[in-house]
């Protein structure tokens, strides 16, 4: 793996990629949490850029318009009461991403070139001093192909859908088990598939499937890795 952290100045730079449903999110929090880092969540920041779009009714299939709009957002990942917060364009779209009409739609616009390299550029910018936790689908293959600590979390499709069909429920939303796994499915589908930083796992990447297992299991082995990494490396 990656052996820059000794030249970073806060500490490791840690990448947990996957497909969407797979716990990444929630062992990402946990996992900067427990060691004092940074999270950043990528898909969220790739979901404000849809919302973005959809707003100011941009039409993905429009390359030169994306490419002009692209040059002018400004999208930022804040914390306010434990909870991360997504900034974009100076408004808060935390809540208004994740609907499953904004992943869809999401699917597609971070399968744009000029949205990739804009989102790509800020988030090697956030990540360069290390400390930071950074989730999303090409962090170790793309975006820090030299992180200290790459995982790659996964989970049946079954089983993501089955999570995502309880936070959807949790939060009042109206939509059957059935849906949400087909539409988990068309997701991984459409990420795995596209030219551009499709969702892979990095050759050096350890894989953890966390189907079958709690959440306090997968953490304790990042945590374990990520504990001796910094060890090695004398950090
Ligand atoms: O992790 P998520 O479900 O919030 O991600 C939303 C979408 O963004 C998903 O379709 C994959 C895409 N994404 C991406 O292409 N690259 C990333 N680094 C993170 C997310």
């Amino acid at each position: 793996m990656g052996s820059a952290s000794g030249t970073r100045a806060d500490g490791l730079v840690i990448a947990i990629d996957g497909p969407s449903g797979a716990g990444k999110s929630t062992v990402a929090h946990l996992l900067a949490e427990r060691l004092g880092y940074l999270q950043i969540d990528t898909g969220a920041m790739y979901r404000a850029v849809a919302y973005l779009m959809h707003v100011d009714g941009i039409n993905p299939d429009d390359l030169g318009a994306v490419e002009r709009f692209c040059r002018h957002i400004d999208i930022r990942l804040d914390r306010a009461d434990g909870c991360q917060r997504v900034i974009a364009n100076g408004r808060d779209v935390s809540s208004q991403i994740r609907t499953p009409e904004m992943s869809l739609l999401t699917s597609r616009v971070s399968a744009l070139r000029p949205v990739r390299e804009a989102m790509m550029q800020v988030q090697r910018r956030m990540g360069a001093r290390g400390g930071v936790v950074l989730e999303g689908r090409d962090i170790g293959t793309v975006v820090f192909p030299d992180a200290d600590v790459k995982f790659f979390l996964s989970a049946s499709a079954e089983e993501r859908g089955r999570r995502r069909f309880q936070e959807l429920a949790a939060k009042g939303e109206h939509v059957s088990l059935e849906e949400t796994i087909e539409a988990v499915s068309i997701r991984d589908l459409q990420d795995s598939q596209r030219d551009l930083a499709p969702l892979r796992m990095a050759g050096d990447a350890i894989a953890i499937d966390s189907s079958g297992r709690t959440i306090d299991e997968v953490l304790d082995t990042m945590v374990s890795v990520c504990m001796n990494t910094l060890h090695s490396v004398g950090n």
